[in-house]
């Protein structure tokens, strides 16, 4: 059996959404992309939703709406996508590592005071797997500070922390729709934010700086006059995207629920392995389970943690590391002279992390693979 690392949830909903955008004539951001705003907008219960064509984008210009400014740092966690940290280094601002909590993965609410400086401006929460971060204590530091509060929800499509949609928490949530992501459009991402001036003006950047409803230049209501406001960005998203983008969020509660039985599956069966430990989820709160990530133990298990992934991988199963710790890349060790030995909660987890297979296409079948051929690796490496 070959089962890939991910697989989008692709059904005949987005491909005629797909086709109804090419048949239309339209394939940039237009009615679709509009259509897929409010939409998301009222799903996560936000009264501003903007999309992009990235995560990315939405991070850099939730940075541009604080004002971010050379020299001004950003606290961020050191178990992250590079993406999370990149767009503060387009400020020549500095992201300040924190370490994670060793059971959640997500930023250690304990260790972010002593990190805060007269330069701080802001805290990005990565909602780590899909579980959100300890929110309260994280927004209770940021108002004590002055701070602002930006989450990044790439992994949480749809996250709950007591009983809040994550979206509706922090300054600026921005989400992702990577190919890989629990609501796929290839490429995409989008903000909200219960400010209404922040989304306009992220509106106008995300259009070359253009003044209002540059989409429309090209339409039988637009018109051809337009006047550039600011120095914008090329971040706008398609209506192909949108398509897809509506299609997989009319299923988004579904899919969920599934990645959830998957999850619920694997720590069932996983249980009885003391050479692993498992996710676990904190009593008050919902991950998406965009990944189901465990974690070898080397007293236990003598193969490694690589030697593990190579030997599922004979097996027909991917896996993936979430992530390599951002301290441990030459660009950011190089440029803010970052050192492991400051980081040991992540140190030790990088080295035993692996991500299993979990999608909503699986197969139960597929499912039994995965949890045979972990127990079948594990065994074969006992002690
Ligand atoms: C935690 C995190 N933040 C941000 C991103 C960037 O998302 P995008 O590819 O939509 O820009 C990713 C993507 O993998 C991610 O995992």
């Amino acid at each position: 059996m070959e089962i890939p690392f991910h697989k989008p949830y692709i059904t005949e909903d987005e491909v005629s959404g797909v086709l109804d955008s090419l048949r239309s004539g339209w394939i940039t951001m237009g009615p679709k992309t509009m259509e897929f705003e409010k939409r998301f907008g009222e799903y996560i219960g936000s009264r501003n939703a903007v999309s992009m064509n990235s995560c990315t984008a939405c991070l850099h210009l939730a940075l541009k709406m604080i004002d971010l400014k050379e020299g001004d740092e950003v606290i961020v966690p050191t178990i992250t996508f590079t993406a999370t940290a990149e767009v503060i280094a387009y400020f020549r601002a500095v992201p300040v590592l924190v370490d994670v909590d060793e059971e959640t993965c997500n930023i250690d609410v304990t260790k972010i005071e002593e990190k805060i400086t007269p330069r701080t401006k802001a805290i990005i929460a990565v909602h780590f797997a899909g579980q959100p971060c300890d929110m309260d204590e994280l927004t209770d530091i940021a108002e004590r500070h002055h701070l602002f509060v930006i989450e990044d929800a790439a992994h949480a499509i749809p996250a709950w922390y007591k009983g809040r949609t994550i979206g509706t928490i922090g300054d600026i949530t921005c989400f992702s729709f990577y190919a890989t992501k629990t609501l796929a459009t290839g490429e995409g991402g989008m903000v909200t934010t219960g400010n209404d001036e922040w989304a306009e003006r992220m509106k106008i950047l995300r259009l070359h700086g253009i003044s209002k409803d540059a989409w429309k230049r090209y339409t039988k209501e637009g018109s051809w006059f337009y006047e550039v406001i600011d120095a914008g960005y090329k971040y706008n998203m398609t209506d192909i995207q949108a398509a897809l983008g509506l299609a997989q969020l009319s299923k988004v509660e579904w899919m969920w629920r599934r990645r959830s039985e998957i999850a619920k599956s694997y720590t069932e069966s996983f249980q009885e392995y003391h050479e692993i430990s498992l996710p676990a989820v904190k009593p008050d709160r919902e991950s998406a389970w965009h990944l189901y990530t465990i974690r070898l133990d080397p007293g236990r298990f003598s193969g490694g943690r690589d030697r593990f992934i190579e030997e599922l991988k004979s097996r027909g199963v991917s896996t993936s590391v979430h992530f390599i710790p951002l301290y441990r890349h030459p660009y950011y060790r190089n440029t803010y002279g970052y050192d492991r030995k400051d980081f040991p909660v992540s140190e030790k987890i990088f080295e035993r992390t692996v991500s299993l297979p979990l999608y909503p296409g699986m197969a139960d079948e597929e499912i039994r693979w995965v949890t045979e051929s972990v127990a079948d690796v594990l065994g074969k490496h006992r002690g």
